[in-house]
């Protein structure tokens, strides 16, 4: 039987961890290290050593779970558990110095692949925001910051006014003309858009009911492992395709209410 409050607690003390020094090396200074998918797709020489330090702790802590990683891969375990880690997840944030940038750990049971696993744990580390967020499943989710420890709730119905509604844009300019058709459906229910360039910020902040709701093509399994957990933890939903489990081809997040209309307005066919 795992012990989930354990998987929590080591997921969090790592990924206050591998935040503090992801922050000291951004005071040091920025060194791209490569471009990744597109010219516009980098990651930074803090992205690696950030990832490598979180592969090391858990693999002195928990040797037998399997890893995946945004910088360094996957590699499978042999106790049925995966975690599933972006060290920095919004480098483009954090390599122009915007403080919305974070860790993202979770610890997931099944097949590493978001259309099959499990969530057991989620947790986001904004160390220059000094906010974490965390979820464990069927515990709650949770935000921890130096003024407070507040149970997160999801927004449950979607404001007359229209809601606050997160998206993002992939770094494949062909992918763009498809993103900007979908934010234009979208439209008729938002009050207003946010684009804050940290895909697992943006469902933490659904979670604590600072967005209404938030939608993405293109995300990875690492950018929405913790965050999808926290939000479901919160009274939200997460989902894709309509019916489907968030990932690449879609990522839905909201209250229910919303979360409803979203899925109507994002669907192609509708
Ligand atoms: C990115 C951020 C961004 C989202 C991109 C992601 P990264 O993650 O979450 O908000 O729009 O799709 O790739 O590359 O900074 O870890």
């Amino acid at each position: 039987m795992t012990d989930t409050a354990e998987l929590l607690q080591l997921a969090i003390g790592i990924a206050r961890e591998a935040g503090e020094l992801a922050r000291r090396r951004r005071n040091e200074g920025v060194r791209i290290a490569a471009t990744k998918s597109a010219l516009a797709d980098i990651v930074t020489v803090a992205d690696r050593e950030v990832e490598a330090l979180i592969r090391a702790r858990l693999e002195q802590e928990r040797p037998d779970d399997g890893f995946f990683g945004e910088e360094s891969g996957a590699e499978a375990g042999t106790s049925g558990i995966t975690w599933v880690v972006d060290p920095i997840d919004g480098t483009v944030n954090y390599a122009y110095g915007i403080p919305s940038y974070a860790v993202s750990v979770a610890a997931v049971e099944g097949d590493p692949d978001p259309t099959r696993w499990r969530a057991l744990v989620g947790v986001v580390f904004a160390p220059v925001l000094g906010e974490l967020f965390h979820a464990e499943a069927g515990g709650g989710a949770w935000l921890e910051s130096d003024a407070e420890r507040e149970r997160l709730t999801v927004r449950a119905h979607a404001p007359e006014a229209g809601g606050l509604i997160a998206t993002g844009f992939g770094y494949d300019p062909a992918t763009h003309a498809g993103d900007l058709a979908r934010l234009t459906r979208v439209m008729p229910l938002a009050r207003d858009i946010r684009r804050m360039g940290s895909a697992s910020l943006d469902l933490c902040y659904v979670a604590a009911g600072r967005l209404d709701g938030y939608f993405e093509r293109g995300l990875q399994p690492w950018d929405h492992a913790a965050g999808a957990l926290i939000v479901e933890e919160s009274g939200g939903r997460v989902g894709g395709v309509p019916g489907g489990r968030p990932g690449n081809d879609l990522t839905i997040a909201a209250g229910p209410e919303l979360f409803s209309a979203l899925e109507a307005a994002i669907d192609e066919r509708g």
